[in-house]
């Protein structure tokens, strides 16, 4: 038997399905641009009213929400180093990072092992859904004991996150799904 179906019919079952359409109206580009912009408000005192007045603590991770809206929220975050915050994602939200001063060292899931790249002050850093990673404050030279200041940018805003383990055969396992309205483990 041949096969002999219109041009139409064809058409109807296209051999590549179409991209899957993205959760924000917003691109990776426009929250790494955000992520600087609120940076360098903070670095010009902006927000001032938000520190501790002694400045982040220096033996916890604390963080404070610098905006907010139906589409993106904003935070800034200090780490002190060795912190973890545990394998995770995003759940449906796309995120980015502008590292203000200290440094981070991130450990991303490629697939088939974790990779780590170090972010100094000034580096950024975006994520894509099923981005999976680990964020921990890293010593810097100048001051080993140093807190890292960082602000993050989730679209939509975060309402979610799940967090993984990786498996003695070197895959990823999720542990958990978590509801959440801020950054206790991004
Ligand atoms: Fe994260």
């Amino acid at each position: 038997m041949s096969f002999s179906g219109s041009a139409s019919a064809v058409a109807a079952f296209p051999a590549v399905p179409p991209a899957v359409s993205s959760p924000t109206r917003l691109r990776l580009p426009d929250l790494l641009h955000t992520t600087d912009r609120f940076a360098d408000e903070v670095l010009r005192g902006c927000f001032n009213r938000l520190l501790p007045h002694d400045g982040p603590p220096t033996d916890a991770r604390w963080f404070t929400r610098l905006h907010a809206d139906d589409e993106l929220d904003v935070w800034l975050i200090s780490w002190v180093p060795g912190h973890t915050t545990e394998l995770h994602d995003h759940g449906g939200s796309l995120g980015a990072l502008t590292v203000l001063s200290g440094a981070l060292h991130e450990y991303r899931w490629d697939g088939e092992r974790l990779r780590r790249r170090r972010l100094d002050a000034g580096d950024q850093a975006a994520f894509p859904l099923g981005w999976v990673h680990d964020v921990v404050g890293a010593p810097t030279l100048a001051d080993p004991a140093t807190t890292t200041l960082s602000v993050h940018a989730y679209s939509p805003p975060l309402t979610a996150m799940s967090y993984y383990e990786v498996t003695e055969r070197a895959a990823l396992r999720r542990t958990r799904t978590a509801l959440t309205d801020g950054p206790e483990g991004q």
